[in-house]
């Protein structure tokens, strides 16, 4: 079996879950290497990684780059992946810069693989076509979508096949690792400091948090920044990236992102109007047999899902399905995923997994 040489950028949540899912899905690695702002040695299920500073001359011989370094103006990709690119790696990217770029597939593998042809086929050739002209159809660079979007088009791709969706309405309930290692230490911390301390509002207390408010104890409806409309930019990545991924820009889509004190594995309710009727029990089918998506829906045994049942998972949990009691066009449905696998590390690794499926 060919082998890759692979690196991973960030060694905070994120790049730690893909440094785990690389070894438990055994993909193919030659040569391995680490890459984040600062040095350290880290430990992952007793395996010793040496992280090193990132740079430019670092992604020589890389093959394939999954980026999993802080977004924004200075996050790692902005930075890095065009110079990944141009010393002959393929890049997959977790964060936001370039998802809804035209020239980059954003892809969940059980929905639209198919975008990845162009950068399968250079790949495949060898990169022998340069990019830099950007006359390709493509740069080189893969996106992972948001965490929270790539639950839910994994549980509605399916109806939306069978059925058609034509208005999406979604709650999110997301964990505090979806935010990041700084993020976990904040629910940490001010959870010991409630238990320990005996008061539950530390508001009052001035402490500095990683959050926009207090989680432990609490939940509040702000995830990112606000933005067009009254709505946060998570909630329009929402939006956006499911008409991308789902090739169905005419879907109605209307977002509420929740940050709840829980640490890992997002949970989603999600209301959907169909253009044909479709009962729970129809719709319960048609997902029991798709692609990545495990059913828990006993009601009888208090079985739906949740974050416990998600966590360290590669599958989208769904339950609770319900119709619509005044609409037989309108269903329920509870999705839950881990965040850090298949709403980042595992779709990732999935994808990697897709370029070199014909070149083993
Ligand atoms: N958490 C989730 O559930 C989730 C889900 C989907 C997508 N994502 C995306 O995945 C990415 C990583 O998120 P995370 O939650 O793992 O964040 P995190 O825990 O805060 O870790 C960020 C990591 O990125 C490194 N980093 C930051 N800026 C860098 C730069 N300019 N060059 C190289 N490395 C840099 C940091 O290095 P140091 O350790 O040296 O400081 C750290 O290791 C983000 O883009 C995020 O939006 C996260």
């Amino acid at each position: 079996m060919k082998k890759y040489n692979v690196a991973v950028i960030g060694a905070g949540v994120v790049g730690v879950e893909m440094l785990r899912v690389l070894k438990q899905r055994r993909f193919p690695v030659e040569n391995l290497k680490v890459f984040a702002r600062s040095s350290r040695d880290i430990r992952v299920d007793g395996d010793t990684y040496k992280v090193e500073p990132v740079s430019a001359e670092g992604f020589c011989g890389v093959d394939i780059a999954l980026f999993a370094g802080t977004e924004g103006e200075k996050g790692a990709a902005v930075t890095y992946a065009a110079e990944a690119v141009k010393r002959g790696a393929v890049v997959i990217d977790n964060g936001a810069d370039f998802r809804m770029d035209p020239k980059v597939p954003l892809v969940v593998p059980e929905v639209n693989a198919g975008d990845l042809k162009p950068i399968r086929k250079w790949m495949l050739s060898g990169k022998n076509k340069d990019l830099s002209g950007g006359k390709e159809s493509h740069k080189g660079i893969i996106a992972n979508p948001n965490c929270s979007t790539i639950q839910m088009v994994v549980a509605l791709n399916p109806l939306h096949k069978k059925y058609g969706i034509k208005k999406i309405i979604v709650t999110t309930l997301q964990a505090s690792s979806g935010a990041g290692k700084a993020a976990v230490e904040q629910l940490n911390n001010e959870t010991a400091g409630i238990v320990q301390g005996g008061f539950c509002n530390l508001r009052a207390e001035g402490v500095e948090r990683a959050m926009p408010q207090q989680l432990a104890f609490n939940c509040f409806p702000h995830i990112g920044s606000f933005t067009e409309g009254g709505y946060t930019n998570e909630e329009w990545k929402l939006v956006n990236e499911t008409h991308k991924i789902m090739h169905a820009p005419k879907i109605r889509i209307s977002a509420t992102t929740v940050r709840i004190p829980v640490k890992t594995g997002h949970s989603e309710s999600i209301y959907i109007q169909t253009e044909k009727a479709v009962t729970a029990g129809q719709a319960g089918k048609a997902l029991s047999k798709a692609a990545g998506i495990v059913m828990i829906d006993d009601l009888g045994k208090n079985l739906y899902p949740m974050p416990l049942d998600a966590e360290g998972r590669d599958e989208t949990f769904v339950g609770r399905i319900r119709q619509d009691a005044f609409d037989k066009k309108g269903l329920w449905l509870w999705v839950v995923a881990d965040n850090l696998r298949k709403g980042a590390a595992t779709n990732a690794v999935q994808i990697a997994e897709c370029l070199i499926s014909n070149s083993r």
